[in-house]
């Protein structure tokens, strides 16, 4: 196949991904043609890199992946950019625009991001983890004390290590989650929006299976992949239809969102979202902020989680909440993370990571104490 045949494959997918997620396009169109594995990676590699310029790839009848990202390189991007370039709907780009110091830092969005694991202190050391994954050329993540990073594609689930529940695949910004939530041993803790578990797990198996963790979700499906990795991890989560009332120390709040923080790895999440979606979503994470508040106990704390940079879905909600309720209070995160990892991360309110910065995903938190 030459690079032509190969532009114009990904060019129809591209027209696919407005109403269906990018990687069910994509894995869909491989399961239905039968290319060898090199094709395959080729293809793979050009079409979620190239989607990054999505309004550039499916109108520009010259489109070139290597200009145009020489172009974005070296320019100064607007916010037409946005739009022109990327794709992104008008009403979205000022939301992206207002919400970064620099409109400039969306290219810290475009790179690929790196594969981080974090290490299940349960059954391994990050020293000795590091050893066994030496042929991928492992580094150790320069903040969470549980990272890995890797410099390398591979599929790592398939490695007997993480077979054996040596490790997660997990971003060193989700990672940092478990320090914002500070667990202690036997505290009561609810994941409200548990998913598929991957915070649930780092925070029982960063904790030794000391906590009494519970865990729920509005998804079946993912609450049963949850089960089955805990299981087999040999931790103690305890998923629950009804969480207790005014029982808990502390409630993660994960909320579903824009995904605007990982579009390194989920390329799409803002080509697909306009005002409406996103205000859909606004709407959610203030029903499941409202809920939360019912299940801490009085002292307890709400940490709400974002993996958006978009103010409308992090501090113009904690606003909102902190105005509906007067027996809440807001906890600087300065005042619960580690002096090291706020100097590095220049936090000082909220927690904030992004790309630019040691590599992160872009993440928000904030925490709430309830009295
Ligand atoms: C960001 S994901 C959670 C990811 C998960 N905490 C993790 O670390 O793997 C958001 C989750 O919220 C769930 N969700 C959406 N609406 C919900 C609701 N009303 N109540 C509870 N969970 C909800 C979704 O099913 C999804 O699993």
């Amino acid at each position: 196949m030459n690079s032509e045949n190969y532009l114009d494959i990904i060019k129809k997918l591209a027209l696919q991904i407005k109403n269906e997620p990018a990687r069910y396009v994509f894995d869909k169109f491989i399961s239905e043609n039968n290319f060898n594995s090199n094709i395959r990676r080729r293809l793979g590699d050009l079409f979620f890199e190239s989607i990054r310029y999505y309004r550039r790839l499916v109108e520009d009848p010259d489109f070139n992946l290597e200009q145009v990202k020489n172009e974005v390189c070296s320019k100064d991007l607007t916010i037409q950019d946005l739009t022109d370039i990327f794709g992104l709907n008008g009403e979205i780009a000022e939301y992206v625009s207002e919400s970064l110091n620099d409109i400039n830092d969306y290219k810290f969005l475009l790179s690929r991001g790196p594969l981080t694991l974090r290490v299940n202190p349960m059954k391994m050391t990050r020293d000795r983890l590091l050893s066994l994954l030496k042929d991928f050329k492992p580094i150790k993540t320069e903040i969470s004390p549980f990272g890995i990073k890797l410099n390398s594609n591979i599929n790592v689930r398939q490695l007997q290590e993480f077979k054996k529940g040596f490790f997660e695949i997990q971003d060193e910004a989700s990672q940092l989650v478990y320090n914002l939530v500070a667990p202690k041993p036997n505290e009561k803790i609810l994941d409200l929006c548990a998913g598929t578990g991957g915070k649930s797990i780092a925070l029982q198996s960063c904790s030794y299976n000391t906590l009494d963790l519970h865990a729920t979700d509005i998804s079946n499906d993912r609450l049963t992949i949850l089960k089955k990795r805990s299981k087999v991890l040999g931790l103690k989560i305890k998923v629950v239809n009804n969480p207790f009332q005014h029982f808990y120390d502390k409630v993660l709040l994960d909320v579903p969102c824009s995904g605007s923080g990982v579009i390194r790895r989920d390329v799409d999440n803002l080509i697909r979202m306009d005002k409406d979606r996103l205000l859909e979503l606004v709407k959610t994470q203030r029903i499941l902020l409202n809920k939360a508040i019912n299940f801490v106990k009085k002292g307890g704390v709400i940490v709400y989680v974002t993996c958006s940079f978009l103010k409308k879905e992090n501090e113009e909600n904690i606003e909102y909440i902190l105005n509906e309720y007067r027996n809440l209070r807001f906890v600087e995160v300065c005042d619960i993370l580690d002096a090291n990892i706020v100097k590095k991360l220049n936090l000082k309110s909220y927690f904030k990571t992004f790309p630019r910065y040691y590599a992160m995903d872009g993440f928000f938190g904030a925490v709430l104490r309830v009295y």
